[in-house]
């Protein structure tokens, strides 16, 4: 017996799980001190009062015979399914439900979907960014490139036609920069890979944080992209998920590669690896799809943008290079003094008892950089930047 043995060029830990080990081993020896979490981007505020409403009438209905539900539909319920096309309808993006599959969060579709890929492929990453895309790759054991995200481009690569790539992931607005691409940046993209044959994989978990007029919230308003990429989507950040689990994955269906609809390759996996979101969640995220509902998640999302405002002023105050927190609940920040990423970690936590995520983490180029997240509650985030700026 043998074991995939990429799961041996990975990193020992995920990101996170090593930032939660470290606050935890600070914890134990220094009991009693409070901590400060702006490290990982997990929401704060409860489920908007019209996704628990539904969610307990789901709840009910499965306590009926007359309406229980067993299995659903692979690619998740009609009424979910719909409820996300009338969404991008108002994005002016025209899907059809069977574009749309739901699935428990766009990490496990963002890995899963290569699945549908072979591992001949060569990846192209950019860095920094959501550390799920370049893991998920080295445990196929793909063949993985990064384009390098900086301060001289906004953190948002563009295409150089002289890379081979097959496979691009995109992420905006990004995880961790808080860069946002905009449609002309996007239709660059989206030509290139239409050019090369390539598929974008366009994670766009943030979109609902786009508040600046004209910035794209989907890559299908920019022409083209119905024959090049899939987009991952997730209610986890709009409407306060993380723990309640539901997002959706969009691919069109006159996205083919090697002469076969893609659409269809993902419902030939889906149908043989998963059964589907529960009823009762399913539900709830049509809730969020309502009128009540969206203008509740939108209230949610404006308290974590005004938190990322208050992170802002304070790194200005203080003359610290950021970027981001517009867009984004992400304040992306240059560590003070030459620091790394991991010695600003430590600094901070054992001088402040401030948690943020060391840029390294994200990737090479994010070295000496530094994320802080905007999705706490206001008291706690007012007082780690008070914390924070007595100690810079
Ligand atoms: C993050 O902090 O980057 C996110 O919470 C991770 C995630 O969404 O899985």
């Amino acid at each position: 017996m043998k074991i995939n043995g990429n799961y041996l060029n990975l990193q020992e830990s995920y990101l996170f799980l090593t930032v939660a080990q470290k606050v935890e081993a600070f914890r134990r020896a220094n009991p009693g001190k409070p901590v400060y979490r702006l490290g990982i981007g997990d929401v704060t505020l409860p489920l908007a009062p019209a996704v628990v409403a539904a969610l307990k009438e789901a709840s009910d209905e499965m306590g009926r015979a007359e309406t229980f539900k067993g299995y659903g539909d692979y690619e998740g319920y009609g009424f979910l399914r719909e409820a996300v096309c009338g969404y991008y309808a108002k994005k002016g993006v025209d899907l059809k439900p069977g574009e749309v599959f739901i699935s428990d969060g766009a990490k496990s579709d963002l890995g899963n979907i290569l699945d549908i890929f072979s591992n001949d492929n060569t990846v192209l990453i950019p860095d920094p960014v959501y550390p799920v895309y370049v893991d998920t790759n080295i445990m196929a054991g793909r063949r993985v490139m990064f384009m390098e995200g900086s301060e001289g481009n906004g953190f948002l690569p563009m295409p150089d036609n002289s890379v081979p790539a097959d496979i691009i992931y995109l992420c905006s607005p990004n995880n961790p920069t808080g860069g946002v691409y905009d449609k002309e940046q996007l239709k660059a993209w989206v030509d290139y890979a239409n050019g090369r044959g390539a598929v974008i994989l366009f994670d766009g978990a943030y979109e609902s944080f786009v508040r600046s007029e004209g910035l794209p919230t989907s890559i299908y308003e920019v022409d083209g992209a119905r024959t090049c990429a899939i987009e991952f989507c997730s209610l986890s950040k709009t409407a306060g998920f993380t723990g309640t689990r539901c997002g959706y994955t969009v691919i069109p269906e006159g996205l083919e590669r090697g002469g076969q609809p893609l659409n269809k390759l993902w419902l030939r996996r889906q149908s043989t690896k998963f059964n589907g979101v529960p009823y009762i969640i399913q539900r709830g995220a049509q809730a969020v799809f309502t009128e009540t509902g969206m203008g509740q998640v939108r209230r949610n999302v404006d308290y974590y943008l005004a938190n990322a405002k208050v992170i802002a002023d304070a790194l200005t105050e203080k003359g610290v290079w950021f970027t981001g927190g517009l867009n984004s609940p992400y304040i992306w920040l240059k560590c003070p003094g030459g620091m790394s990423s991991w010695q600003f970690f430590d600094y901070l936590l054992e001088n402040a008892n401030v948690v943020g995520t060391p840029g390294a983490g994200f990737g090479a180029a994010g070295e000496g950089f530094f994320r802080l997240t905007a999705f706490g509650g206001r008291e706690n985030i007012e007082m780690a930047m008070r914390r924070f700026a007595g100690v810079i």
